[in-house]
């Protein structure tokens, strides 16, 4: 606890001295990070300072999965999220809860009885309205809103064969809504997704959503993930999808925020988290240092995106970044593992980039 003390003391101190994410948005939106468990139980000196400084609201990266807190048939393991629950509160941030139903990092046995066989719909539903039961009920009035649904859409707009889709039909997704929303009436729930900013799998979305709506379910806003390029999505995708969304009376979140500088190899153009390639020299060209044109190029790129979001202030009322530093961030391993990217708006050491000056330098604009 005394070293947990002298972190949140250190990082105060920085926040008096330097301009924070989320005082220069403050107003505009909430500005967050998904963190690591070494960030949650304050192990992480470098990580801890900057997200108590910067940041307002905070993501799971991985705890809250399906896989992590609920692995066996019969039993939950909840003391990882427990900390970080605790974590948020402690530094009175606004705690997201990532994600109820999704294909991935969910163990196989959800979806089969105790022979292995397929379960049936009834079966299936049964054990899904447990899950979140147990888990929304176990956070209620503590975690402030949860991705329900994450990634239940393909690239041209049809339904993912998930086992989810597959056992339960289209309506896998409304179920897992009204079930979220008795297990606590006050959180907000969200629709997340990669890649909605490409018009066939957006149009897809919007009538997802309008369905939804028509249908009675609670939802507050779609999660844009946000995993960019340097050249994608271009502004005018990112304004139009963004206008689409508020046009249906939905809220707008930005939730997994981060831009890919490395070159594209093998099915680069995904969020899918099972896609990955192996490495050549070419593909990763900045192992000891990411060159000043392309330090600035990101610095731009972030400043060009947060001038949209500013732009769309109304609408959207988070974004966060997924990761910290540089160095914890999840595109130093996919879709190629072992290259050294450059993502986020902390270098490895924790200094602010380019980008962090430059977007701040877009809030003091607006
Ligand atoms: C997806 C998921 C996240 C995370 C990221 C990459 O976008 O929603 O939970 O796994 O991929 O790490």
């Amino acid at each position: 606890m005394k070293a947990l003390t002298l972190l949140l003391l250190a990082a105060a101190a920085q926040a008096e001295t330097t301009p924070t994410l989320k005082d220069a948005f403050r107003g505009m939106f909430r500005i967050g990070a998904a963190v690591n468990q070494a960030q949650f139980e304050v192990r992480d000196p470098r990580g801890v300072p900057i997200i108590a400084a910067q940041f307002n609201t905070i993501s799971p990266e991985n705890v809250l999965k399906w896989e992590s807190v609920h692995p066996r048939r019969d039993g939950y393991n909840f003391d990882p999220a427990d900390r970080y629950v605790a974590f948020g509160e402690t530094n009175k941030m606004f705690i997201i809860g990532h994600c109820l139903v999704w294909h991935s990092q969910t163990p196989r046995w959800v979806f089969e009885d105790a022979d292995g066989k397929p379960l049936t719909r009834d079966a299936l539903l049964e054990r899904m309205h447990d899950h979140i039961r147990t888990v929304v009920g176990r956070y209620k009035g503590r975690i402030a809103g949860w991705d329900v649904v994450n990634e239940a859409l393909n690239e041209d707009g049809t339904m993912r064969q998930s086992p989810w889709h597959r056992i339960l039909g289209d309506d896998f997704i409304m179920k897992a809504f009204q079930f979220a929303h008795e297990a606590d009436p006050q959180a907000e729930l969200y629709y997340n997704d990669y890649n909605l900013e490409n018009e066939p799998k957006r149009k897809a979305a919007v009538e997802l959503i309008r369905r939804l709506k028509a249908a009675g379910a609670f939802i507050t806003a779609v999660g844009l993930q946000g995993h960019d390029k340097m050249d994608w999505p271009t502004l005018e995708q990112q304004s139009a999808t963004i206008d689409a969304f508020a046009a249906l009376g939905v809220k707008v979140n930005i939730t997994e925020l981060d831009v890919d500088v490395l070159p594209r190899t093998q099915r680069q153009n995904t969020a899918d988290v099972s896609a990955t390639a192996a490495g050549t020299a070419a593909s990763n060209p900045y192992p000891v240092g990411l060159p000043d044109e392309v330090q600035q190029a990101l610095a731009k790129r972030y400043a060009d995106l947060f001038r949209v979001f500013i732009n769309h202030r109304d609408t959207i009322t988070r974004i966060t970044f997924w990761g910290v530093t540089d160095g914890d961030s999840w595109l130093n391993n996919f879709p190629t593992r072992g290259r050294t990217n450059y993502p986020l708006l902390f270098d490895r050491q924790g200094k602010p980039k380019p980008a962090f000056d430059a977007v701040i330098q877009t809030a003091r604009q607006k």
